[in-house]
């Protein structure tokens, strides 16, 4: 059940320019990719080489990154589940109206609730939010520690640490699976751009 307005004195204005209008303006559809997986399996880096491809491909994507995320919107919010719900539900809002706009939005969230991620999917349209599980195990994420956090929640300094310390839910049934272990960056770029192929949204 989505969350309602705290006052009851407001109302929605409807959109003059609808998606379709925009999609024609720019030459392709719009939707949201959420990659979802623990810290420093992959998921921005992914997100990031396939906003550069669409680029290239006169495509306009926008890639939107946990660590960045925190330091404006959400700068407000820690990492308990509380927190990490709402991080998550601002996101998945400003992804709406992203798309909205004509935009193909690439998330890099750990997202680690199941339920947090579905409601995402359940407020946007049917078809448009595609889940991608950038599946590593965490001894690999652990080993490769980018920015040495998994060593610091070890030593106990950094509370409620994903993998470690917080649980991480996996996708029941994401639309895509990245073993990052086993795959190069631009196999996954491959794979993510098939699917937005597939789905139309943009041309092959
Ligand atoms: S989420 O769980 O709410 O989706 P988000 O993706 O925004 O997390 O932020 C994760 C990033 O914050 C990690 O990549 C890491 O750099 C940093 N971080 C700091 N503290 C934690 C923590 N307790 N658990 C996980 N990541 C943390």
């Amino acid at each position: 059940m989505p969350e309602q307005p705290k006052s009851k004195h407001i109302t929605w204005s409807k959109a003059h320019v609808g998606r379709k209008e925009r999609a024609a303006l720019l030459g392709h559809g719009s939707g949201t990719v959420w990659f979802t997986g623990l810290s420093g399996s992959g998921k921005s880096t992914i997100a990031m080489a396939v906003e550069r491809e669409l680029f290239q491909r006169r495509v306009l994507a926008y890639a939107f990154d946990g660590d960045n995320i925190r330091h404006g919107l959400n700068v407000n919010l820690g990492f308990s589940p509380e927190h990490r719900k709402e991080n998550i539900r601002r996101i998945g809002e400003v992804a709406k109206l992203f798309n909205d706009s004509g935009v193909i939005v690439l998330t890099a969230f750990i997202s680690p609730y199941r339920e947090d991620r579905d409601a995402v999917r359940a407020i946007l349209p049917e078809g448009r939010f595609v889940e991608v599980f950038v599946d590593c195990p965490v001894e690999e994420c652990e080993r490769r520690d980018v920015k040495g956090l998994y060593q610091k929640a070890r030593a106990g300094k950094i509370p409620e640490f994903t993998g470690i310390s917080a649980p991480y839910e996996a996708p029941v049934k994401p639309e895509i699976v990245l073993r990052t272990a086993e795959l190069a960056v631009e196999e996954c770029v491959d794979r993510v751009l098939r699917e937005l192929v597939n789905r139309s949204w943009v041309a092959s």
